[in-house]
């Protein structure tokens, strides 16, 4: 594929090469160079993490990279993304990593004949997060060496989670099982095709990968004050009694940023079983795989 924009066309082989080639950079393994080809990133929503990290991976590929910001740019005249994309490219970008709050909106980008860069979807509003989901099923893959029966609670403000909705289509088509909880208005239907609702406190001792999300206040139009507050962390998060009963060998996940001490305690943000900063290193390798494999 020349672009990446959702994992829905991925089969599980696809997905296992990028995870062993986003392994094999991790380890060392020499790395293509891509001189000569320029990439920009595009962030129409705030990033820390898929900003840089895509920044860091087209630098590592060798690839020069231009800075462009919104704010900045002639976006606040009124030019379309369309149109931004379009001088972007003439400028000689050959790759575009855009975050927007438009979900999908890169059709009208992939579906143009006159659009020849690729283009690689850094989230895009409440629709998906693809390349956040590959880091995780590598971060997943690193631990467990396979999906097959790895059990993943999805736990928090799934409603408003592109990351749920990218985790929870690929990790069943691996064959992982997939439990979901939170308070039942940031649960939505959706997830109903995908595995089972259970309170945390039924599901901690369940499963190998506790998922947590953040509770997104941007994306709320109302919000009880109540869910934000350590009362949400008692009914919903992870404490340190609830993280006490997970197995052994289970592990903590959250994509980040984290609310500290809402979806998760502070102290356990980076105890043994958590691989949240694990996770942010894996997304420079995951996304390292991602270009090579649209570039190459
Ligand atoms: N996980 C994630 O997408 O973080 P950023 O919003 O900081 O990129």
């Amino acid at each position: 594929a020349r672009h990446f924009v959702s994992l829905n066309n991925y089969n599980e082989n696809d997905i296992m090469s990028l995870i062993k080639k986003a392994l094999a950079y991790k380890h060392n393994l020499s790395v293509p160079k891509y001189k000569g080809m320029y990439a920009v990133n595009c962030f129409f929503e705030e990033s820390t993490r898929t900003h840089k990290s895509f920044e860091m991976a087209e630098k590592k590929l060798g690839m020069d990279v231009l800075d462009f910001q919104p704010s900045m740019s002639s976006v606040r005249k009124g030019e379309s993304l369309y149109d931004t994309v379009l001088t972007l490219q003439s400028l000689g970008i050959d790759l575009m990593v855009i975050r927007h709050s438009d979900v999908a909106y890169y059709n009208q980008l992939i579906d143009s004949e006159s659009i020849t860069c690729s283009i690689v979807n850094g989230g895009d509003g409440a629709g998906q997060h693809p390349s956040q989901s590959l880091l995780d099923l590598m971060t997943i893959y690193e631990e467990f060496g396979t999906f097959k029966g790895v059990k993943v609670a999805i736990a928090g403000d799934i409603l408003h989670s592109r990351v749920a909705r990218s985790n929870m289509q690929i990790l069943k088509k691996l064959g992982a099982e997939l439990f979901f909880s939170g308070p039942e208005e940031f649960v939505g239907t959706e997830c109903q095709t995908y595995g089972e609702y259970r309170s945390i406190d039924e599901l901690v001792d369940q499963v190998d990968v506790v998922m947590l999300l953040r509770v997104q206040r941007e994306r709320h139009i109302q919000q009880a004050s109540h869910e934000l507050d350590v009362s949400y962390l008692a009914q919903y998060g992870l404490t340190k009694e609830r993280e006490y009963r997970m197995h052994r060998k289970a592990i903590i996940m959250h994509p980040a940023p984290v609310n500290r001490g809402i979806e998760i305690t502070d102290e356990l943000v980076e105890c043994d079983r958590s691989r949240i900063v694990r996770q942010m290193e894996n997304g420079v390798f995951a996304r390292m795989a991602i270009i090579d494999s649209i570039l190459n």
